[in-house]
């Protein structure tokens, strides 16, 4: 729900014209309900009582806002009804009539155009300073100078480039031919090499040659041939021999043998004696028998000793009384026997060992004698034999030296024809040498190379390489220059671009601020004429509502008059002399002449006004003039607008109502809010 407390509200129903109008906390209105007809409404009451609330309301109703707000002498908000702290702000509405015409929209058009025109002047002053500062004529003679220069730098540059191209093609063509003659150089050099290489060759075989006599090499082989097939089959029957000859001295080495153990076994038998074998076998027979002698007698001592620690009284031998002193003493004699016993036993053990070996050894010494015996017996006159077999292997031996002495011969003969073989050779070899080297003579004379003529194109491509260099040096050089000159130029080119922009800007400037300037003369003809025209049209409309409300003679016109940028109202007297409305009139003739501004001013401004609005329009007017009123407000206004909205103090003008008639009412010391009677019947 909606809090009426703080939210004004203001309903009107409008056909054609104002029918109702509702208003809720609007200013000093609680709940204030008002009908009206065509025709002149009139609202009637003392100041305060919230009558000129009612056209506000109408205002804000129809156009969102009311002249208050518009020159921010209130806010939207102090509508809301509230305990307000200012009294009646009423009256002091002063309404500028170039505001009404619009005019003031071209004056502030005029102004801008002004401040443009100015500042355009300012920058245009700003720059002409700028530029007076460069030397023109100077920039544009420096700029021709070094385009000139330019193009003669291009035009050097170019016959260097050329110059360079052909220095080129003929290093070029030089170093072709230089590489071809050093390619001949090297092939010579490589055949000289080979010759005297050759050279060499051919005096070795040569002086080899000249050291021998002619021989004949079909000869020597022939002679060499016979000779070896003889040395062959002497060869095969020195085999035999060879064989004899090996076999003869085995025989002989078998019989050194034989001769060294035929003396080997007469020494031996020399020596032996074949008795000692006998004696030695002999005695050791005695010596086995004793010691076994001495075993048995051991055996029956140790069992004599056992049964006499056996037995007691009785003798075990011989079978008598025996005491046990005589048994210890017996046992005791027994012991003593028989270790004296153990003791020869053991002599005699080792002595029959020492025998044992004396006798092997001896009976091998007897069987080695035998066995020589026998073999002397076997190999008979050894001596003789040896003789013999030596005899024979000299005989065979000798048979074997006149190959030797053959042999000889054949490697001798054998050393010539290899000797011939190699000269032979070395003689085809030189021939060979001679062959290739006249080629080799024949394929270098054949070339065509002269030194003198390399050692010229060598210097002529020095010349053209050196030359290329100083033509590389002299287009760089230049090439630098010219870059230089062209940023100097371009340098040039921008001030002289700058200039220029500057001039036309300077134009432009003069251009817009002259047009401006025109622009703000026709403004204020434009102003000055509309403000004429119009004040001839008022004053016209004026003049006829002047006549018909002022009830007296004394004034016969009233006008507008423009002075001094500032609009006169004028009343003219009997003498038509024109006179100030304002510091020179009466109250009631000023109230009369601002009413019928009023009027005329709604006519004019508003051709088809529906509606008019008067608030407090008798102030001052005696009551000659407000009859006068009363009658044009019921007849003649009647006529030109539909509906009239009339607020008042003075309630003689209730006689001027045509419509409703509404009386208000309220306390505005104790701020109550407004009560409306109505006084339509
Ligand atoms: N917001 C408001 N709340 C209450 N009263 C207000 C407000 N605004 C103005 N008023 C009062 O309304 C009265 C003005 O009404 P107004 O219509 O000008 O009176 P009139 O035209 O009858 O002289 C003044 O007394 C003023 O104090
Ligand atoms: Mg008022």
């Amino acid at each position: 729900m909606p809090k009426y407390d703080f939210v004004s509200k203001v309903l009107i129903y409008v056909f054609v014209m104002i029918k109702h109008l509702e208003l809720q906390n609007f200013r000093s209105h609680r709940n204030t309900k008002l009908d009206f007809t065509e025709g002149n409404n009139i609202l009637v009451g003392i100041s305060g009582s919230g009558k000129s609330s009612v056209l506000d309301a109408i205002c804000f109703a129809l156009f969102g806002t009311i002249t208050k707000i518009q020159r921010k002498k209130i806010k939207v908000s102090d509508l809301v009804m509230s305990k307000p702290t200012k009294e009646n702000e009423a009256g002091n509405r002063m309404t500028h009539i170039d505001e009404l015409l619009r005019l003031e929209m071209f004056e502030s058009i005029r102004s801008k155009a002004t401040r443009c025109a100015n500042r355009f002047r300012n920058q245009e002053i700003s720059k002409k300073e700028t530029i007076a500062s460069i030397n023109e004529k100077e920039i544009r003679e420096r700029k021709t100078f070094i385009e000139k220069e330019l193009k003669n730098l291009e035009k050097d540059n170019e016959i260097i480039e050329k110059e360079l191209r052909e220095t080129q093609k003929r290093i070029d063509s030089l170093e072709k031919d230089f590489a071809s003659l050093m390619e001949k150089k090297k092939k010579i050099e490589k055949l000289k090499e080979n010759i005297t290489r050759l050279q060499g060759l051919i005096s070795f075989y040569e002086e080899e040659l000249s050291k021998h006599e002619k021989f004949d090499l079909s000869y020597l082989k022939n002679e060499y041939e016979k000779k070896k097939d003889l040395l062959d089959q002497k060869e095969n029957g020195n085999l035999k021999i060879e064989k004899e000859l090996s076999s003869i001295s085995y025989r002989i080495d078998e019989l050194d043998k034989d001769l060294e153990e035929k003396r080997q076994a007469n020494n031996f038998l020399r020596q032996y004696d074949s008795n000692n074998f006998q004696i030695v076998k002999k005695d050791l027979e005695k010596m086995r028998k004793s010691f076994f002698e001495k075993k048995l007698r051991k055996g029956s001592i140790n069992e004599a000793i056992n049964k006499l620690k056996e037995t007691q009284g009785i003798c075990p031998i011989c079978d008598r009384e025996l005491t046990e002193s005589k048994r210890k003493d017996l046992i005791e004699s027994k012991t003593a026997e028989l270790k004296k016993l153990e003791e020869e036993m053991r002599r005699l053990d080792k002595f029959l060992g020492d025998k044992e070996k004396e006798l092997e050894k001896e009976q091998s010494e007897f069987e080695k004698a035998k066995y020589f015996e026998r073999r002397l017996k076997e190999l008979g006159d050894v001596e003789s034999r040896l003789e013999e077999q030596k005899r024979k292997f000299f005989e065979v031996q000798s048979k074997k030296e006149d190959l030797r002495g053959l042999k000889e011969e054949v490697e001798e003969l054998k050393k010539g024809y290899d000797k011939a073989l190699d000269l032979k050779e070395k003689e085809e070899k030189l021939k060979e040498c001679k062959g290739k080297e006249a080629v080799l003579r024949k394929i270098m004379e054949e070339i065509d190379f002269d030194e003198n003529r390399l050692e010229k194109v060598r210097s002529k491509l020095e010349i053209q390489k050196s030359r290329k260099i100083g033509l590389d040096k002299d287009l760089e050089f230049k090439k630098d220059l010219k870059e230089e000159k062209k940023k100097l130029f371009n340098q040039l080119k921008r001030d002289l671009d700058f200039l220029e922009m500057n001039k036309r800007e300077i134009e432009f400037l003069s251009h817009a601020s002259k047009t401006l300037a025109k622009l703000s003369n026709s403004l204020i003809e434009v102003q000055e004429t509309l403000r004429e025209e119009f004040v001839k049209t008022l004053n016209e409309v004026m003049n006829e509502i002047w006549n018909d409300l002022y009830p007296y003679e004394d004034y016969i016109g009233i006008r507008f008059k423009i002075e001094e940028r500032d609009y006169l109202l004028q009343l003219c007297d009997l003498k038509n002399k024109w006179m100030n409305v304002e510091g020179f009139s009466s109250g009631g003739e000023r109230a009369i002449a601002s009413l019928v501004m009023r009027i005329a001013l709604s006519v004019i401004l508003a051709p088809r006004l529906k509606v008019l609005m008067l608030d407090e329009p008798t102030h001052n007017l005696d009551s000659n003039t407000m009859e006068k009123l009363i009658d044009i407000l019921k007849t003649h206004i009647s006529n030109l607008i539909e509906q009239l909205f009339i607020v008042t103090h003075d309630e003689r003008l209730i006689q001027a109502g045509t419509g409703y008639t509404y009386e208000f009412l309220r306390e505005s010391a104790k701020r109550e809010s407004t009560k409306v009677n109505s006084l339509t019947i």
